[in-house]
């Protein structure tokens, strides 16, 4: 089981065939690539004084252009952003005894740690990282299964928690005005189940090979990203074939719009394509906040955009439906798309 973990089994030198991508698939020598995107960075500070309409078109533009933007002044104190840093680092660091017990491939337990993907035991080609997704909603319920070490880290990630649950409701808040659909209209069933997903890349002998995590849409409502300490880049944002790298800032937060917001805005709002690369010398570590509907929830097209000229392109499913498609189409690794054409209404 100790060797499970690509940080326990790495010797430095070498990239198993398994962790190969073939060739045209895998990230090559342009490890940090830019095109002439450049994802946007949004002072949320603004929202309250006089330049709060520009702040709002700014979100939109982001929105409808890419489906991801960046945020500063977003409310978030640097000390709770890093020493949440500090407690996921940790975290990898603790001996693989106390890890090995919280091994779990099980998507609906509150804190599962693995490696490579959900489908690890499908797929043919592994991602480079060891990650672990811990649910956060509802927070006093989930807490008690989340670890015990490294010291404080359930007092410090519960004010993470609140902290993007928060930060992610005015951001929806700012969407829906935009949209000009009723206000709250995103702030209960849409967006309500919270999980983090900590990535952790060990450094790889060769990422021209592989990713730390392909090409993706996320499955969520909206996803907020937190990129390691340190300077060690990898985040790659990808539009029409071309890839971008967003660095990381110590500040600033990375918005994403998931499947779901591209659905439920009946395609006026983009999702975000993304991707991320390993590095040859360093670690790196990121986290994601996603905002999830509840299983249960029906995801569909918002009936106050939906007029003659703008008939509905997706169908109503509940998330768990979604999911199932989603997760199917993880195994399959097709272009990651293909999960919402799925749920375009034919004409
Ligand atoms: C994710 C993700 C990118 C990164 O966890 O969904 O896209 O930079 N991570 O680690
Ligand atoms: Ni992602």
């Amino acid at each position: 089981m100790e060797k499970l973990f690509v940080s326990s089994w790495c010797d430095g030198e070498t990239v198993p065939e398994n962790y190969v991508f073939p060739p045209g698939l895998r990230p090559g020598d342009n490890l940090y690539p830019k095109s002439d995107i450049v994802v946007p960075i949004i002072d949320l500070g603004k929202l309250h004084g006089s330049d709060r309409s520009s702040i709002v078109t700014q979100i939109m533009e982001a929105c409808k252009e890419f489906g991801v933007f960046q945020v500063i002044n977003h409310g978030v104190s640097r000390e709770t952003m890093d020493e949440t840093r500090r407690m996921f680092s940790e975290f990898f660091k603790l001996p693989v005894e106390d890890k090995s017990k919280l091994i779990s491939w099980d998507q609906d337990i509150v804190f599962g740690l693995f490696t490579s993907n959900y489908n690890y035991h499908e797929e043919k080609i592994h991602y480079w990282r060891d990650v672990f997704t811990q649910k956060c909603h509802p927070l006093d319920e989930c807490i008690p299964y989340w670890p015990q070490k490294p010291d404080g880290y359930r007092e410090i990630i519960k004010e993470y928690s609140v902290n993007m649950t928060e930060l992610g409701s005015r951001i929806l808040e700012v969407i829906s005005e935009g949209l000009g659909i009723e206000p709250g209209y995103f702030g209960k069933e849409l967006s309500q189940d919270t999980k983090v997903t900590v990535n952790h890349y060990p450094p790889c002998p060769d990422p021209s090979l592989t990713f730390g995590t392909s090409k993706h849409n996320d499955s969520s409502l909206l996803t907020i990203l937190m990129q390691g300490h340190g300077n060690v880049s990898g985040l790659q944002y990808c539009q029409d074939g071309q890839c971008t790298t967003v660095d990381p800032s110590p500040d600033a937060l990375v918005v994403f719009l998931g499947h779901i917001m591209k659905i439920v805005s009946n395609g006026k709002l983009k999702t975000a394509e993304h991707q991320s690369v390993t590095n040859k010398n360093e670690a790196r570590e990121s986290s994601a906040f996603f905002m999830s509907p509840t299983k249960d929830c029906v995801i569909e097209p918002v009936k106050a955009l939906i007029t003659p000229e703008n008939p509905p392109l997706f169908k109503s499913l509940t998330f768990k439906e979604f999911m199932k498609a989603h997760n199917a189409n993880r195994i399959i690794k097709e272009n990651p798309n293909d999960v919402v054409k799925t749920f375009i209404i034919e004409a």
